[in-house]
C-alpha cells in the first residue's frame, strides 16, 4: 500500500480564503486504462498540468463505490472505491501527489441520500428492520390505493422528473427520493444516521483529505411535516426544493457535524446549497457559528431561466441583473461569511458558451474576461475542469447522444407533457449537465487524448483547436490568463480581503468594480460584450498612473475596450 503524506499540518488558519480550488469530474478528466471512462490513476498523471496552473485543491466529484445512477452521486459503500475509478491505494497516491505539491484534496461528500443499494437502504426495506427509520418511508396518501397514481404520500417532483416518491412493494409503503429513485434520502432527524456519517466523515481525515464539498446539504433537515406544493400548470408535480431546503435542523446539524468532525482539523468546507439565500448564507458561514466556510448559491445560475420556470428554460440574461446579483452576494457577504466563486461545474452549461461568446472570434477573450470578473471578486473561486482552456458547450442535436439521467428524463417528460421535440431538444443543448461532462481536452489526438478506447461520452470535436498542450504552448491563451489570475490572488492580499464596490450598475456591457484595502485600490473594468465600448471616464475613479497588472488585450490604454476586453488596474 502507498503511504500517505500527512495532511499539511503547518498551513494557516484560514487558507482556503487564499486558494483556487480547481473540480474534477473524474468520469471525463483522464482515462489511465483505456476502458473509457476517466480514473484515479488519470488524475494522478496530471498533476504537474494543475500544479502549473497554480491551482491549491483538487475537489474531486465522488469515486466511491456506486451503481452509478447518477455518475457516482448514488452512492453504495462511503469507504471504497467504485473498481471503474480505481482503488483506496490509488486513492492514496493522489493525496501524496498533491501534498507533496503543497495541493490539497477536497472530497464530495454525499449524505442527504445514498444509493438503493446502499446495505442502509437494502436494509431498511425491511419494515422490521432496526435501520427502517434511517429513510423516509411513508404510507400511501389517505383514500388511495397504494402504488396508484396520486397515492403518493405528497405531490413532490423529484429535480430528475416524475414522483419524488417510489412505492416499494415489500411494505406497502414509499419512500422519499429528491433525486433519482435509485437515490433515497436519508433521514438525519435519526440520531444513528449523523453519527454513521460522521463516522464516516473522520476516517477520510483520518486517511488525509484536506475538506468535505457537501452536495445538497442544505437538503438534510426536512421540515417537521411532508406538505403538498403547488402543482405549475401545465405540470404533474409540485417542486420539492423550495418546500424543503434550509429546514429547521440545519444549523443543529451542521453544527453538530463541526463538534464531530470538523473542529480543530483546519479543512475546507462549502455546502452546495439550492435555494439558498445570502441572509441564511451569512449564517451558514459565519465563522464563531461554527458550521461551514462557505457555500455554492445558485442565485446566478438561475437568472437565464423565466421567473418560476425550470432550469431548460432559455432565457436572455441582461449584464445589469447579472452584476447585481453577485454585488449582492458581494455585500452581503463582507463582514461576515465568506463566497465562493463560479461560472460552473458538472451541472451548468460551459461558462464561455452561457456567460461569454463561444463563436470563434471571440471564445478567447470572452473566456479570458468572464475569469478576470469572478477570480477578482471576494471569496474562493472555483474553476471546473477545462474552463481554463476556454472548453466549450458540445452542443448535441439527438436525445442519443446523451447520457445525463437528467436530460433523458427531462426528454421523456417534457414530450409527455406535449412540449414540442425541437423545442426540447434546443433547451437541452444549451442546458444539459453533458455539455460539462464531455472528456477534457488534452491534445489533438484520437479522442482528445483523452482516452486510449472509447470514451463514455462524445469528444467536443473541436479539441483540434481547444486542447491543453495548445494552450500551454501559447502564452495568450485562456490558460495563461487563468495561470496569472490565480498568481494574482497569491501575491495580492487586496485580491482576497479588499473591499468591493460595483460601479457603472446600469451599464449594459461593462463590468466595473474596485476592491481597495489598506491604501491600495483595484479596478477590474471589463467589456461584458461581443461589440467594442467607450467608457465614460467621469463615472470611473481618476486612472491617471494607474499600473496594469493584468490584461486581456495588448496596449491597454485609453478608455475604449474591444469586445470582451477587460484589464485589472492598480490605482496610483
Ligand atoms: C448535486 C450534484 C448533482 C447531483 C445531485 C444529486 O446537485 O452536484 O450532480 O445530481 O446533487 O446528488
Amino acid at each position: 500500500m502507498t503511504t500517505v503524506t500527512a495532511r499539511i499540518d503547518d498551513r494557516p488558519d484560514n487558507w482556503w480564503k487564499t486558494a483556487v480550488v480547481y473540480q474534477v469530474y473524474p468520469r471525463s478528466f483522464s482515462d489511465s486504462n483505456g476502458d473509457g471512462v476517466g480514473d484515479i490513476p488519470g488524475i494522478t498523471q496530471r498533476l504537474d498540468y494543475l500544479h502549473e496552473l497554480g491551482v491549491d485543491v483538487i475537489w474531486l466529484s465522488p469515486v466511491y463505490t456506486s451503481p452509478q445512477d447518477d455518475n457516482g452521486y448514488d452512492i453504495s459503500n462511503y469507504q471504497d472505491i467504485d473498481p471503474g475509478f480505481g482503488t483506496l491505494a490509488d486513492l492514496d497516491a493522489l493525496i501524496s501527489g498533491l501534498h507533496e505539491r503543497g495541493m490539497a484534496l477536497v472530497m464530495d461528500l454525499v449524505v442527504n441520500h445514498t444509493s438503493d443499494e446502499h446495505p442502509w437502504f437494502e436494509e431498511s426495506r425491511d419494515p422490521d428492520s432496526p435501520k427502517r427509520d434511517w429513510y423516509w418511508w411513508r404510507p400511501p396518501r389517505p383514500g388511495f390505493q397504494a402504488g396508484t397514481p396520486g397515492a403518493e404520500p405528497t405531490n413532490w417532483e423529484s429535480a430528475f422528473s416524475g414522483s419524488a416518491w417510489q412505492f416499494d412493494e415489500r411494505s406497502g409503503e414509499y419512500y422519499l427520493h429528491l433525486f433519482t429513485r435509485k437515490q433515497p434520502d436519508l433521514n438525519w432527524e435519526n440520531q444513528e444516521v449523523r453519527a454513521a456519517v460522521f463516522k464516516m466523515m473522520r476516517w477520510w481525515v483520518a486517511r488525509g483529505v484536506d475538506g468535505f464539498r457537501m452536495d445538497v446539504i442544505n437538503f438534510i433537515s426536512k421540515p417537521p411535516e411532508l406538505i403538498d406544493g403547488v402543482v405549475p400548470a401545465g405540470k404533474r408535480y409540485a417542486p420539492a426544493f423550495e418546500l424543503v431546503a434550509n429546514g429547521p435542523k440545519m444549523h443543529d446539524y451542521l453544527n453538530e457535524m463541526y463538534r464531530e468532525v470538523l473542529v480543530g482539523q483546519n479543512l475546507l468546507t462549502v455546502g452546495e446549497m439550492p435555494g439558498v439565500s445570502v441572509d441564511q448564507a451569512r449564517l451558514y458561514t459565519d465563522p464563531a457559528r461554527r458550521e461551514l466556510n462557505m457555500v455554492f448559491t445558485f442565485e446566478h445560475v438561475g437568472l437565464d431561466q423565466v421567473e418560476g420556470g425550470t432550469k431548460f428554460d432559455l432565457a436572455e440574461l441582461p449584464l445589469p441583473v447579472l452584476k447585481a446579483n453577485l454585488a449582492h452576494w458581494q455585500t452581503g457577504l463582507a463582514e461576515v461569511g465568506w463566497n465562493s466563486l463560479y461560472w460552473n461545474n458538472h451541472d451548468q452549461p460551459r461558462a464561455v458558451s452561457r456567460f461569454g461568446d463561444d463563436s470563434e472570434e471571440h471564445r478567447v477573450s470572452s473566456a479570458k474576461t468572464l475569469g478576470t470578473v469572478l477570480h477578482l471578486l471576494k471569496g474562493t473561486p472555483y474553476v471546473y475542469q477545462g474552463e481554463e482552456l476556454g472548453m466549450t458547450n458540445t452542443y448535441f442535436t439527438e436525445i442519443g447522444q446523451y447520457r445525463d439521467v437528467e436530460a433523458l428524463n427531462y426528454h421523456a417528460d417534457a414530450l409527455s407533457l406535449g412540449l414540442e421535440a425541437d423545442a426540447v431538444l434546443r433547451s437541452l443543448s444549451v442546458k444539459s449537465r453533458d455539455n460539462a461532462r464531455t472528456p477534457m481536452q488534452w491534445d489533438d489526438t484520437s479522442q482528445a487524448g483523452f482516452t486510449a478506447g472509447l470514451p463514455w461520452l462524445t469528444v467536443n470535436p473541436n479539441y483540434g483547436v481547444i486542447n491543453a498542450v495548445a494552450a500551454v504552448a501559447d502564452p495568450g491563451s485562456v490558460f495563461h490568463h487563468y495561470r496569472e489570475l490565480i498568481a494574482l490572488r497569491h501575491q495580492n492580499p487586496a485580491v482576497v480581503h479588499g473591499v468591493f464596490q460595483l460601479l457603472l450598475p446600469e451599464h449594459e456591457q461593462v463590468f466595473a468594480y474596485t476592491r481597495t484595502l489598506e491604501g491600495t485600490t483595484l479596478l477590474v473594468l471589463a467589456n461584458c460584450s461581443s461589440s467594442p465600448v467607450q467608457v465614460d471616464t467621469a463615472a470611473l475613479p481618476n486612472l491617471t498612473d494607474a499600473l496594469v497588472l493584468l490584461a486581456t488585450h495588448r496596449g491597454a490604454e485609453g478608455l475604449s475596450l474591444a469586445p470582451w476586453e477587460s484589464r485589472i488596474l492598480q490605482l496610483a
